[in-house]
């Protein structure tokens, strides 16, 4: 496999940092440039403190640039499935490093110009970052390899009836991503129904070691809504873009059209997903279930590379 350009655009939230766990135990595969935050989850100093708080916890002090504080239009959308502080779970010793100066938009075209390679874009929050870099700069369009983003429904949403919460919270920045001609993979709810962890795995991780006891705090956390509504498993949704990144062949999807609905009492967010032979967009439905017991490896992995300081 070649190895990608990586940029991460997140408001870390449990799911997140899974994600960013898993690239981190892939870094043959995976040349992560750096970390951008969104106001989406939680409100943006908050994002950008656990993002921190992680990426020292780990010894892994990286570049990280703040984004937008709000959505284009509106005002911000926070959400409570992840606790007070947007990552509950685990007590964090204060972060080690701090965040660059400049501006998230800034440092994703930076980055993405000086690269000699093409630089994959991976949202995992709401799109404002992204719609705004290439609003802003629309020379970096044809050195960008895909968006891979975590959002959107085919069909049932997890805000509104058909409405997921990453397009929710800014779906304008959402219609300038639909349409911006940049090859896109959507990964909707649908999909990381099959990127799904037990309570069972979660418990396998407890005193397991460094990073295990980390993720254990997290997901013990972030469970707590799926154990309150009696369910067996609970999507980490996020985590399905770097598993898309590793191993395209675990899923299956269609070429599509996309159109979000940018307002609306009960529509606001929908995402209306068509099939489209010739369309630069894919929409994934289905991985391969067993990607999960890989993901918990690659914890394992972590726990072995990372020296507690
Ligand atoms: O709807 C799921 C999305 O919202 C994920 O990105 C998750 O982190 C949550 O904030
Ligand atoms: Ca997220």
């Amino acid at each position: 496999m070649m190895k990608r350009n990586i940029l991460f655009d997140c408001d870390p939230g449990h799911d997140d940092i899974m994600a960013i766990l898993c690239a981190l135990a892939h870094r043959e595969e995976l040349n992560i440039l750096g970390y951008t935050t969104v106001c989406g989850n939680n409100t943006l100093p908050s994002v950008t403190r656990n993002l921190l708080n992680v990426l020292s916890y780990l010894g892994q002090p990286a570049l990280i640039a703040e984004g937008c504080d709000n959505p284009l239009i509106g005002g911000p959308e926070v959400q409570d499935a992840h606790g007070k502080t947007g990552l509950d779970g685990f007590d964090f010793p204060e972060p080690t490093f701090e965040t660059l100066k400049i501006s998230a938009v800034e440092f994703m075209k930076e980055q993405i110009m000086q690269s000699k390679e093409p630089v994959t874009l991976v949202g995992m929050g709401p799109l404002t970052n992204l719609a705004l870099l290439i609003k802003s700069y629309p020379e970096v369009k044809k050195r960008i390899e895909e968006i891979v983003f975590m959002g959107g429904a085919i069909q049932g949403g997890n805000i509104l009836e058909h409405s997921e919460f990453n397009i929710y919270a800014d779906p304008i920045a959402a219609e300038i991503i639909a349409e911006s001609h940049i090859p896109l993979v959507i990964c909707p709810l649908e999909v990381c129904r099959d990127v799904s962890i037990n309570e069972q795995q979660i418990n396998a991780l407890k005193n397991a070691g460094y990073v295990s006891n980390m993720v254990y705090g997290l997901l013990d956390f972030y469970y707590g809504y799926a154990r309150k509504h009696h369910m067996k498993e609970t999507p980490v949704f996020d985590l399905c873009t770097i598993l898309y990144l590793l191993y395209p062949e675990a899923f299956t999807g269609y070429a599509c059209s996309l159109e979000v609905i940018p307002q609306g009492k009960t529509v606001r967010g929908m995402t209306v997903i068509e099939p489209q032979d010739d369309s630069c967009i894919t929409v994934l439905t289905h991985a391969d279930k067993g990607l999960m017991e890989g993901f918990l490896q690659d914890i394992k992995k972590l726990d072995r590379e990372v020296v507690q300081k």
